[in-house]
């Protein structure tokens, strides 16, 4: 396994492999890597001849008041773990090496990124189309793989794939929760004893909200009232959002139908968490 900190190297290796007609998976990250990252990993390397992980965080996906600076980093422990998992290559660029002194061009997407996360991270999806635009140049995968715990962000990135002709199969793995339910995420570690038992009412509150669906239920508000109502059971909880909407683009909607996504963002103390579930009505 080797860690890469240029743009140029990277290009050598992988232009190398595919001279030899070998396909190459691609999971991008922020680092800080755990068992949700290794999943992809893996999956990856089950499906591909060789597998590159990117772990740079991406300064442009961040707003002001978020936390760019506190963002946990590790990278030896990343490189460990990457290796473990099979992956070839880490890609590890400087801020420096991504964006240069003067870089003015920013891919985005519309619709399905303005409600949820993109309606109070107004930066964020912009800043995540474009980096991975330019790591998709720089890695020319042939596949890459993303949580769907950030599920808007798998439907941005699904979009402006299909928009813009990347051809790379863009391929969605399931959130891996820790034994109590709460969704793993580099996040977590902010969460001190008590903020991290309290997190667990994400996971709980849709519970219920999963069970009223399947249970029959198909009215939106009633479904996201239930949901609120068991956040606001938490004193330590401060709701971001609680919303249904239909998981292709992104819309809301009133009534429970298709493939429909929910999806909370709930501030444990000063960590805003996110969290989902999607449901496929068979009717
Ligand atoms: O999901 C993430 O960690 C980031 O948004 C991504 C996709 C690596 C882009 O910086």
């Amino acid at each position: 396994m080797k860690l890469v900190k240029t743009v140029k190297e990277v290009r050598e290796i992988v232009k190398e492999w595919k001279k030899q007609g070998l396909s190459v998976g691609f999971v991008p990250t922020m680092g800080y890597l755990h068992e949700g990252h290794k999943s992809l990993i893996l999956k990856s390397v089950s499906e591909n001849d060789k597998t590159v992980v990117s772990v740079f965080v991406n300064p442009i996906q961040f707003g002001p008041n978020e936390d760019l600076a506190s963002y946990p980093r590790d990278i030896k422990h990343d490189m460990a773990l990457v290796e473990d998992a099979g992956a070839d290559l880490i890609f590890n660029p400087e801020p420096e090496e991504m964006y240069g002194s003067h870089f003015t061009t920013l891919v985005n997407t519309t619709e399905v990124s303005e409600n949820l996360c993109g309606a109070k991270r107004p930066v964020h999806f912009g800043g995540v189309c474009t980096v991975l635009t330019k790591l998709f140049n720089i890695v020319n995968p042939n596949r890459a793989y993303f949580g769907q715990k950030d599920a808007q962000q798998l439907a941005v990135v699904k979009r402006f794939v299909k928009d813009l002709n990347f051809d790379i199969e863009i391929i969605g793995c399931p959130i891996i929760r820790e034994d109590d339910g709460l969704a793993k995420s580099s996040r977590n570690t902010y969460l001190n004893k008590e903020e991290r038992k309290a997190a667990l009412i994400l996971s709980k509150s849709l519970k219920l909200g999963l069970e009223a669906i399947k249970n029959g239920e198909r009215n939106v508000k009633t479904v996201t009232d239930i949901i609120t109502k068991s956040l606001n059971t938490e004193p330590l909880a401060r709701i971001d959002y609680v919303s249904i909407v239909d998981n292709e683009n992104i819309q809301y909607i009133d009534t429970i139908k298709g493939e429909i996504l929910c999806a909370i963002a709930v501030y444990i103390g000063k960590t805003r968490l996110i969290d989902n579930f999607i449901y496929k009505c068979e009717e």
